[in-house]
């Protein structure tokens, strides 16, 4: 791969991650810059008011570019929600020629088969990721171009995602002046982060555990499985602290950080209380441990659920990878093993070849930030959006950004 250098926007719901990267090579990569700012606009992962949204969008990508000295054109960016749902889906060919030799058009006639389903009314194909082909019966050929055969089959992951959702994501971003060079769903950036290769070929269970959603994506046998949003986080369990404990969200929400423990079975002297950085505020450490204990049970619950199998030991023997934000709260690893009964650890996503101005990235909150850019590097598969770039709007833009140095 030639080496380029890539931007990323990771929108969130409670931080918008900008990251501009230089790709030297493949698992060689140098972060340039990258801006974080609060998120305003967003709710469970989809932008609910443009404006705020893309004010933030604009000052994330602002910080970048100053600290990069970079001037970005166009960005990668995630896509999450609850409008996102996804299928595993088959498509067959024959090779009808004499030699039976696949060629390229035989791929992509069978990808196009297993593309061809019902997409409800207001949803778009995001993703199809081919997951392994299989030629005359001989299941998990990589590359079937070349080889011989009567009948081509693929598996195929389908992920669709709301039209107007993402429509309104990509509008946002356009209009601080910037392209949308493509869009990745946020647990396959994720994983690209934090899960290493022998992990993927086990079987293994990511969840990012964000501010707004909670993103899964699971692997088998090296290729991606199965993938699904739920729109319960972080957010969530600082909102029950405020109400349960009578405290406003900000203080809540410094608690949670400070003080949230959710280690199963741990024994919390009854009188303990712990305070609000400021303000005087002040709270039983074990009605703020048991709130944010119960929530997070409540969210692991839902994400068995959400598992294509509740025999965890068998779907995922190489067990579950925790991160985002909320991967940070004290004992978590401990709830998720007695919960699913699979080995737990936390994903942090710098790998060895990530390096540059990377300290603030070193924090289970950017997985699906630095997965942006592992995407791009490791050459995955490109959405099956198709986002419009330029426009006119977007050209005479640009071209006035060229004139004006602006
Ligand atoms: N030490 C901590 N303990 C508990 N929660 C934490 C801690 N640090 C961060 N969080 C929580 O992590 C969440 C933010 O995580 P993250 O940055 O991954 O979310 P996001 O990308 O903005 O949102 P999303 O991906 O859900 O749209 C917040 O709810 C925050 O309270
Ligand atoms: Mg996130």
């Amino acid at each position: 791969m030639v080496h380029k250098i890539v931007s990323a926007i990771d929108v969130g719901t409670t931080k918008i991650a900008t990251i501009v990267a230089d790709i030297k090579s493949q698992g060689n990569i140098e972060v340039l810059g990258v801006g974080v700012v609060p998120s305003r606009g967003l709710h469970k992962g989809i932008v609910v008011n443009m404006d705020e949204a893309k004010t933030s969008i604009a000052s994330s990508i602002k910080e970048a570019q100053t600290i990069s000295g970079i001037r970005i054109d166009s960005a990668y960016v995630g896509v999450t929600g609850r409008h996102v749902s996804s299928i595993n889906n088959h498509g067959v060919v024959a090779i009808p020629r004499n030699d039976r030799l696949v060629r390229s058009r035989d791929l992509k006639r069978v990808l196009s088969a297993s593309r061809d389903l019902p997409v409800p009314e207001g949803k778009k194909l995001l993703h199809a990721i081919p997951r392994y082909y299989t030629l005359d019966g001989e299941e998990r050929v990589k590359e079937p171009v070349g080889m011989h055969g009567n009948r081509l089959d693929v598996e195929t992951h389908i992920i669709t995602a709301s039209v107007s959702s993402v429509q309104n994501l990509v509008k946002c971003i356009r209009s601080t002046g910037i392209d949308v060079d493509d869009l990745i769903l946020e647990p396959l950036a994720s994983s690209e982060a934090v899960l290493t290769e022998q992990e993927r070929e086990g079987g293994v269970v990511m969840v990012d555990i964000g501010g707004g959603t909670t993103d899964i994506a699971v692997f088998r046998q090296g290729n991606i499985f199965h993938t699904a949003i739920i729109p319960v986080a972080g957010y969530q369990i600082t909102s029950d602290i405020a109400i349960g404990l009578g405290l406003p969200f900000n203080i809540a929400e410094r608690m949670k950080k400070a003080y949230g423990n959710v280690t199963p079975g741990m024994d919390i002297n009854k009188e303990a209380t712990v305070s609000g950085i400021e303000n005087g505020h002040s709270a039983s450490y074990r009605d703020l441990c048991d709130i944010v204990r119960s929530r997070m049970e409540e969210l692991f619950e839902l994400v068995l659920l959400e598992l294509p199998s509740t025999d965890c030991r068998t779907l995922a023997p190489y067990g579950l990878v925790l991160t985002g934000g909320t991967a940070n709260l004290e004992g978590l690893d401990d709830l998720g093993k007695a919960k699913l009964d699979i080995p737990v650890r936390r994903g942090r996503p710098l790998s060895a070849g990530v390096h540059g101005i990377t300290d603030i990235l070193n924090d289970t909150a950017y997985a699906t930030t630095v997965g942006l850019i592992l995407w791009q590097s490791n050459n995955r598969e490109k959405s099956a959006w198709k986002v419009r770039r330029g426009g006119l709007f977007g050209g005479i833009g640009n071209l006035m950004k060229k004139l004006f140095h602006i």
